[in-house]
């Protein structure tokens, strides 16, 4: 029998059951969290064209998307605001009436146990597009972008949200939004920090949809340069020590080395966002028929966890939801 291989990974491929058994990876609903896009209003359903399946909606027509994810047990969802007006410092970020401090306040009153997650950023609301306050010259400056985030956190803790997220890249604004949550009796209210967020080309789609493209310039001044990895460590150990309790990478999928960094480094919570333009360009080649987009998506989304990520933050989370329900004969 000589030339015959002793082991034979094929023998635990030969079924689907088989297959199951030894399944290192598993992606259930209650890890995805899908975001959402929030505009005054009411009965207003706006479809992303480069996002198919995204809308930004009005409050009314948000609780509906919001429901589903609820109904599909959808481990939460994640708010951002397209204001009705922009201004140059940001100020509807921590407007207490904004929209989406109001979105919140509905979402915890329809759906007590649904994790309402908050996106804290100045870039939606300022209208140079900018994460922060900018000087003379265009440049956004760091320490005085702070208080504004704060506040900006500090309206959605109000507003009932369970966790905020701030997605702006300035240096020490864990630290500062921690002081602030602690400091209007908060403390109960968790950051989960974009801490690994890099300049990347893959946010395109979601500028549309949050009409948040910077007029001038670009974000490389603050978000991560791509090469960079170790940098990324200190920007996660940073967050963590000013008091994030849970960290993200994002995007994903270009990023998934620096996903698990993180996690067998910090041993932290992870999140990873599989981003605007990385679920469009699967969405994209599937209207094409080049490739099959629900199959590439759900390949992708194992993927991120399989590199470490416990919690994955996506476009796709509600259909994810109805295909692993279905599979169970739910
Ligand atoms: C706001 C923010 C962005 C994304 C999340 N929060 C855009 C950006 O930084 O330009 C991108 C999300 C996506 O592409 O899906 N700062």
């Amino acid at each position: 029998m000589s030339g015959f291989p002793v082991h034979r990974p094929r023998r635990l491929r030969r079924t689907a059951a088989l297959r199951a058994l030894v399944r290192e990876s598993r992606l259930a609903p209650e890890q995805l969290i899908l975001p959402l896009f929030v505009v005054p209003g009411a009965g207003v359903r706006e479809p992303v064209e480069s996002m198919p399946g995204v809308a930004r909606t009005s409050v009314d027509e948000l609780l509906q998307d919001a429901e589903e994810a609820y109904e599909g047990g959808l481990g939460g969802v994640l708010l951002f605001g397209v204001p009705p007006e922009k201004d140059e410092l940001g100020s509807g970020a921590w407007d207490p009436d904004g929209v989406v401090q109001n979105a919140v306040r509905h979402l915890r009153r329809a759906f007590p146990e649904l994790t309402v997650v908050t996106d804290v950023c100045l870039c939606e609301y300022t209208s140079h597009g900018h994460c922060g306050v900018l000087d003379d010259d265009g440049r956004v400056l760091n320490d005085e972008s702070l208080e504004h985030l704060a506040w900006t956190a500090t309206s959605h803790a109000e507003a009932g949200a369970d966790i905020v997220a701030p997605s702006d890249m300035m240096d020490g604004r864990v630290g500062a939004i921690r002081r602030a949550l602690d400091e209007a009796g908060h403390s109960g209210v968790a950051i989960l920090s974009y801490a690994a967020k890099y300049a990347s080309a893959f946010y395109g789609p979601f500028r549309d949809a949050a009409h948040s493209t910077p007029s001038s310039g670009d974000r490389r001044g603050y978000q991560m340069d791509p090469p960079n990895a170790d940098e990324a460590l200190r920007e996660v150990r940073m967050d963590i020590e000013e008091g994030a309790d849970m960290v993200m990478v994002k995007p994903a999928l270009p990023y998934l080395d620096v996903v698990r960094r993180v996690k067998t480094e910090t041993g932290w919570p992870v999140a990873a966002y599989h981003v605007s333009g990385e679920y469009a360009q699967a969405m994209a080649a599937g209207e094409k028929g080049w490739l099959d987009a629900e199959a590439v998506l759900e390949e992708s989304l194992l993927a991120i966890r399989r590199a470490g990520a416990d919690v994955v933050i996506t476009y796709w989370a509600r259909e994810y939801a109805r295909r692993w329900r279905e599979r169970r004969g739910a």
